[in-house]
């Protein structure tokens, strides 16, 4: 990500990070079948505002989850306490465990153990080298036990986006705030740089009352693509060994035109 926020932004960004996830990606189906098939606990890296992390653990998974944002573990932490889950557990025998870390370098006391690892929704693109990209494929690996899963979701843009990412501002949605009561408009600009394969997304939030005066935030991210072959190739120099590129959250093979990749990788010796 772009520079750091201060607190009063990155709290309001956070905010909006959910506004924005209203409009569901269809991913946590994914995860809930992952982890039924995994048999131990679960690891997620930048798990953001716990979209997953806390439905999983509200499933009765033991869920340990990574975010270098404090902003965005305030709100994962009242997610929790509002789906009544703790670190402690809940009645349904779930947890949670929330960490402010960066997940690169990252080794938990808990390495070598967790049954699954996931990065979701795109988060390895904001990892701005190929270097840290690979680096997270090797923090999956050494946080899972033998016969652990690694999974890693990733947008495919294809050339046709990639031309339209010209700097051009787009409406994209307005929305009420159910948290505030505010209307905020989002509108997004994209600007694509061949070179250096990435994009810059810059979205701005006006929001306020009916007939008062808007806030502005801003949010700019820059998102190194990712190839479907880079990733396996990640994941193989990390020492998984890869099960499945799919091309979407139901875990058909990827095929052309396929707009995400989703890897899933093993760690040898289960
Ligand atoms: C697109 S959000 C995804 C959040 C969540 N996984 C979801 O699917 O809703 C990306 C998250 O990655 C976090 N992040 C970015 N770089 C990170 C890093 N190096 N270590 C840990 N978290 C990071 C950001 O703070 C942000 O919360």
């Amino acid at each position: 990500m772009l520079p750091p926020a201060d607190d009063g932004t990155a709290t309001a960004l956070a905010r909006l990070y959910d506004l924005d996830l209203q409009d569901d990606p269809g991913d946590l189906d994914l995860y809930l079948a992952l982890a039924d098939r995994a048999d131990g606990p679960i690891l997620e890296l930048a798990a953001g505002t716990g979209r997953l992390a806390v439905p999983l653990a509200t499933a009765g998974y033991r869920v340990t989850a990574v975010d270098l944002d404090p902003a965005m573990l305030v709100r994962a932490h009242a997610r929790a306490t509002a789906a009544g889950i703790g670190a402690a557990g809940s009645g349904t025998g779930g947890s949670l465990e929330l960490i402010e870390a960066d997940l690169l370098g990252l080794r938990l006391p808990g390495a070598g153990t967790f049954a699954l690892a996931f990065l979701a929704l795109n988060s390895i693109m904001l990892l701005g080298s190929r270097s840290a990209q690979r680096e997270a494929l090797a923090t999956m690996a050494a946080h899972l036990a033998p016969g652990g899963l690694a999974v890693v979701d990733v947008w495919l843009p294809d050339a046709d986006d990639l031309a339209r990412y010209d700097g051009r501002v787009i409406l994209e949605w307005p929305r009420t705030d159910p948290e505030t009561g505010d209307i905020v408009t989002k509108a997004g600009s994209a600007v694509h740089d061949a070179a250096t394969g990435t994009i810059v997304l810059t979205s701005l939030y006006e929001a306020g009352p009916q007939g008062g005066t808007p806030v502005r935030w801003v949010r700019s991210d820059r998102l190194r693509l990712v190839a479907a072959d880079e990733l396996a190739g990640y994941a193989e120099e990390a020492g998984l060994r890869v099960e499945l590129i799919a091309g979407g959250y139901d875990l058909t093979p990827l095929g052309p035109g396929a707009e995400r990749a989703v890897l899933l990788a093993e760690r040898p010796g289960g």
